[in-house]
């Protein structure tokens, strides 16, 4: 056994050197002429990297993904209240611009951590830009969400909170020299970054769809649970993989040791998570572009989110690690924290600052009771490790009424990151979040064209789809009080199981 490990240690070397010289460079790439990278930290990581790419993605930044793609973009500079300054990128889509002038509807979409923008626009080479027919937007199948978005009669902003490397200014702190810069964790995010953010949007526009994923839904549920007045501004709150409770999470985050003194601790150091991001980022990106060394890549990815070996292949995680970003020690803290608490809190300083801050020993929990449900959408998986069907029914339980639609993932494997990575993300998801802006959304456009009839075939087709949509859906009937039956979700898990449901297209 011993030995056998060592020979498997001593094999990975010269594995990863050999795999490093057979794999074909990226030849695509470099004839493609993208232009420079627009933001400072990943023109160093593309140094770096460049030599090694094998992917279209690795490394890139928002904007040469967005022309890689074919659509244009514009960056907008927001200053929060608190004297942040963050980066939003706006896809340009011509031929959408066209068809409808002004009247594209606005989205913001917003990154878990520690990503950035790019989160969007990494999943496989496609997402390239569609004409229009006869004033229609095409049928795209796009498996990166912004893509897909962007390819349709939507007007897609793509958000960066502080501290990551497109959101890195400020009107008065320096993050190189300022610890204070640090000094914040996802309760900044919702409490300034979010509404500085939509503000901005909707100056030009009315009301706009918000769409946030996995940390954003902790950014935007704390925001509301406080500020439930904000929600007017929204009209749909998206959030997938919802997180309002923290306790329960499986896989690896399940290790981490939820010492509360150890996360106090830890305030001593106070600057970006990942230091060295350039190095770190195309470091481990070429490693797991070796044939060995991926498939640990994988699995430590699988035990992170959730295994969907389907979805999800060891080829794709180094376009992901390629594109990590950094984020608050802080944060990271702040989310031990709440591993501990199960309901989020507000930071936990020890007893005797919270006394100072908050007025009690223990930091007060969020209420998020207050979260209006009226525009709020929530959009869950069934095998998601940070976000598991537990604690989506907590905050079920918790809200004072069903949300306006609650929709759980139909693929039963359906983890944490497959949004970002997953093969047939746009038939389980991206096509279900397009339905509900377009049945939601306040949106008249009518659909008189190919998708809708694809829409209405794929349908007719799959029955079954249909039918564990039904399932999925957590509306309770009109006179039935809340959805507290965590029965329910087993079955619903069991059935799946037994019956996946069929894919067309
Ligand atoms: C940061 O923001 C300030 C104030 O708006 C601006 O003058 C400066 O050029 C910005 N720096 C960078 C690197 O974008
Ligand atoms: C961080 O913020 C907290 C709460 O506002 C404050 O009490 C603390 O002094 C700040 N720490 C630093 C290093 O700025």
């Amino acid at each position: 056994m011993g030995s056998n490990l060592l020979k498997f240690h001593l094999n990975i070397i010269p594995n990863f050197l050999l795999s490093l010289l057979l794999s074909p460079s990226y030849q695509n790439v470099s004839s493609q002429k993208l232009p420079p990278p627009e933001n400072p930290t990943f023109a160093r990581e593309q140094l770096l990297l460049n030599p090694f790419r094998t992917t279209l993605n690795q490394g890139l930044t928002c904007g040469q993904l967005i022309v890689s793609r074919g659509f244009k973009y514009e960056r907008h500079f927001v200053t929060t209240e608190d004297g942040y300054i963050l980066q939003l990128y706006r896809i340009i889509n011509p031929y959408a611009q066209a068809a409808r002038g002004r009247n594209l509807k606005p989205i913001l979409v917003l990154h878990g951590a520690p990503t950035s923008c790019s989160s969007f626009m990494i999943n496989g080479p496609g997402g390239h830009i569609k004409e229009w027919i006869n004033g229609n937007p095409p049928h795209d199948t796009s498996k990166s969400l912004a893509f897909a978005l962007a390819n349709r009669e939507f007007d897609v902003w793509l958000g960066n909170v502080r501290g990551n490397v497109y959101s890195l200014n400020h009107t008065r702190l320096d993050p190189d020299r300022d610890r204070e810069f640090w000094n914040f964790s996802f309760t900044e995010m919702g409490l300034y970054d979010i509404p500085a953010m939509v503000d901005y949007i909707i100056q030009e526009t009315e009301k706009i769809v918000y769409i946030g994923y996995s940390q954003a839904t902790i950014a935007m549920l704390t925001l509301l649970a406080k500020h439930p007045e904000f929600a007017i501004k929204l009209d749909l709150n998206i959030n997938i993989a919802p997180i309002a409770f923290y306790g329960n999470t499986n896989g690896l985050s399940a290790f981490v040791p939820r010492s509360i003194l150890l996360s106090r601790i830890g305030l001593l150091y106070s600057g970006p998570l990942i230091p060295f991001l350039p190095f770190v980022d195309a470091f481990t990106s070429i490693l797991c572009t070796s044939n060995v060394l991926s498939s640990i890549c994988l699995e430590i990815y699988n035990y992170l989110f959730g295994p969907d070996r389907e979805m999800v292949s060891r080829d794709q995680i180094k376009e992901l690690l390629s594109q990590l970003d950094q984020d608050s020690f802080k944060n990271a803290l702040h989310a031990i924290q709440s591993f501990k608490y199960d309901q989020i809190r507000e930071f936990d300083y020890g007893p005797k600052k919270n006394l100072e801050l908050y007025g009690s020993t223990k930091p007060p929990k969020y209420p998020f009771e207050n979260v209006p449900t009226y525009n709020l959408v929530l959009i869950s998986g069934l095998n998601d490790y940070l976000a598991p069907p537990v604690n989506i029914q907590k905050l079920r339980n918790i809200l004072q009424g069903p949300a306006l639609v609650d929709y759980v993932i139909t693929w039963p494997l359906w983890s944490h990151a497959d949004i970002l990575l997953g093969d047939k993300a746009f038939y389980y998801l991206h096509s279900v979040i397009i339905e509900i802006i377009r049945k939601y959304g306040d949106n008249e456009m009518v659909l008189e064209n190919a998708e809708a009839e694809w829409i209405a075939e794929r349908d007719a087709e799959v029955k079954e789809w249909e039918k564990i949509t039904k399932m999925c859906d957590f509306n309770p009937k009109p006179n039935q009080k809340g959805a507290k039956d965590t029965s329910r979700i087993r079955s619903l898990l069991v059935h799946l199981k037994q019956n996946p449901p069929l894919e067309s297209a």
